[in-house]
């Protein structure tokens, strides 16, 4: 039976062959046997943890992605994505369980493929697919059927049928028969200990019931596990709520912080309480602003969707309203704190404390610390900053290299902001150095000083 897909495969694609049934069976039998081949397009945050996720389990996996260096750096056996073992990594490629390529025409002998490219913004704030037409457009002409085919870039509802199927269907290409077709969201979460690729639970769905059966049994290899939903669009859908569960909240917590300043009460004393309640609430915490690739762009998805079809979705635009106030909010807490100290913003010395956009992760993508570092630079101050996981970082063409957190350079600042409160800084010893510090994590909880202004 492999023969024939083979010479079916070294012969190009013939639409006349009948067997469908027999060649998703037959791939089905490859996946339980791990012999299929298994591609993965974009090899980021997302792809390369799922690349090698997918060699672990012992398929031979193939990663795609249009930038040289990374694709260079994986064949080497060099890692460069924090949640990767590099290890691991270098193991799988030294046994040829993983190679990654620039050249779609690997996609010939693929017998599933995921697709995991960046779904940003535009300047204007719409949906930015077009990395996703770009990887659709390249895979098109060397994909070959049998083929489980699945889209986990976030996207807005609808977008697996308009963007995947017509294209698919305008190659001859039956979906559901010769290709299988899903959407099923990554869920990954830089940087948390506990919950990785294997054991997120993964939804999937598929354009029809046997698209969702063949991509479950896809994602069944290597992940505890599946949740089949009965469309592309739940799947779709399920990913945005998700997020934008988590932007609206976010934005709660945030105005509940600039509430609790008018009103002289601690928000984060206020959530802690809220959150002995053992059930009906959930704790979100305040801070600078949203960044990464996810909770400050994915719900923008789904309002620009619904504007389309002239409906308004108004807590996302407040959350999303609020959210971006936050670190305007934080250059104003930093102005008082030094007013209250007869100073100004200006020929201020002050150090950023972690730029990452939260916690333990190296992640800069749309970190609020960035328009504060713009902000205060623009008001006259002396800028520096100290990340362990953010060596450099480029500000209008100059590279910006991460100081040292010594004694002395704590003692030279007028302020220190936290912006990230990663677990490899002594709080304890920056509340003792430093002469003023503006906290917008908390991660000076339990340490009691007039120096400390909470967000
Ligand atoms: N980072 C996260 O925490 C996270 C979590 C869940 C979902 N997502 C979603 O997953 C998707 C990927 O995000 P990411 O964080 O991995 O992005 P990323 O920028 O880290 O990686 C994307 C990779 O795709 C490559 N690429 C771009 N265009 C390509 C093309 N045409 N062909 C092949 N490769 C191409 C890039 O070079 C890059 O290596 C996005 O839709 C994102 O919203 C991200």
């Amino acid at each position: 039976m492999r023969v024939r897909s083979y010479l079916q495969r070294s012969n190009g694609f013939t639409p006349f062959h009948v067997d469908h049934d027999d060649d998703m069976k037959r791939i089905e039998e490859l996946l339980a046997r791990k012999t299929a081949r298994v591609g993965v397009v974009g090899l980021g945050y997302v792809g390369l943890p799922l690349a090698v996720e997918f060699a672990k389990a012992g398929f031979r996996v193939t990663g795609i992605d249009v930038d040289a260096r990374k694709v260079n750096m994986i064949n080497r056996g060099e890692n460069y994505i924090q949640d990767v073992d590099s290890a691991l990594l270098r193991e799988l490629v030294a046994a040829k369980k993983l190679r990654a390529t620039t050249d779609f025409r690997a996609a010939r002998t693929f017998d599933a493929v995921s697709i995991c490219v960046p779904t940003p913004l535009s300047k204007t704030g719409d949906p930015d697919i077009s990395f996703m037409l770009a990887a659709r457009d390249a895979l098109l002409p060397h994909i070959t059927p049998p083929l489980i085919f699945v889209l986990e870039s976030t996207t807005y509802p609808g977008s697996t049928h308009e963007l995947i199927v017509p294209k698919l269907e305008e190659r001859g290409l039956k979906v559901g028969r010769d290709v299988c077709v899903a959407f099923s969201p990554e869920r990954v979460d830089p940087g948390n200990p506990v919950y990785h690729t294997h054991n997120t639970p993964k939804v999937v769905g598929g354009v029809t019931p046997r698209c969702t059966k063949m991509a479950c049994a896809l994602y069944s290899t290597i992940i505890e596990k599946v949740v089949p939903v009965s469309s592309c669009a739940a799947a779709e859908m399920a990913k945005l709520l998700e997020n934008t569960f988590r932007s609206i909240n976010i934005g709660l917590v945030n105005e509940l912080a600039i509430m609790c300043k008018y009103l002289d009460v601690d928000v984060w004393e206020v959530i802690h309480a809220a959150a002995t309640k053992p059930f009906g609430f959930m704790p979100f915490y305040p801070g600078p602003g949203l960044g990464g690739h996810c909770i400050p762009i994915d719900p923008l998805y789904l309002s620009w969707k619904l504007k389309t079809l002239d409906y308004k979705a108004r807590f996302i635009e407040l959350a999303d309203e609020i959210n971006s106030s936050m670190p305007e909010h934080v250059i104003t807490l930093i102005a008082d704190a030094l007013n209250a100290r007869k100073k100004s913003i200006n020929a201020s010395k002050i150090m950023l404390l972690g730029v990452a956009y939260k916690k333990d992760i190296d992640d800069l993508r749309e970190s609020p610390a960035l328009d504060i570092y713009d902000n205060l630079k623009k008001r006259g101050a002396r800028v520096t900053y100290h990340d362990p996981h953010i060596p450099t970082f480029v500000y209008q063409d100059r590279i910006v290299r991460s100081a040292a957190l010594t004694r002395a350079a704590l003692r030279a600042q007028d302020c220190v902001v936290i912006l990230a409160n990663h677990s490899a800084v002594d709080y304890r010893a920056v509340v003792r150095d430093a002469a003023l510090i503006v906290d917008t994590r908390n991660a000076t909880r339990g340490l009691r000083s007039k120096k400390i202004v909470k967000l």
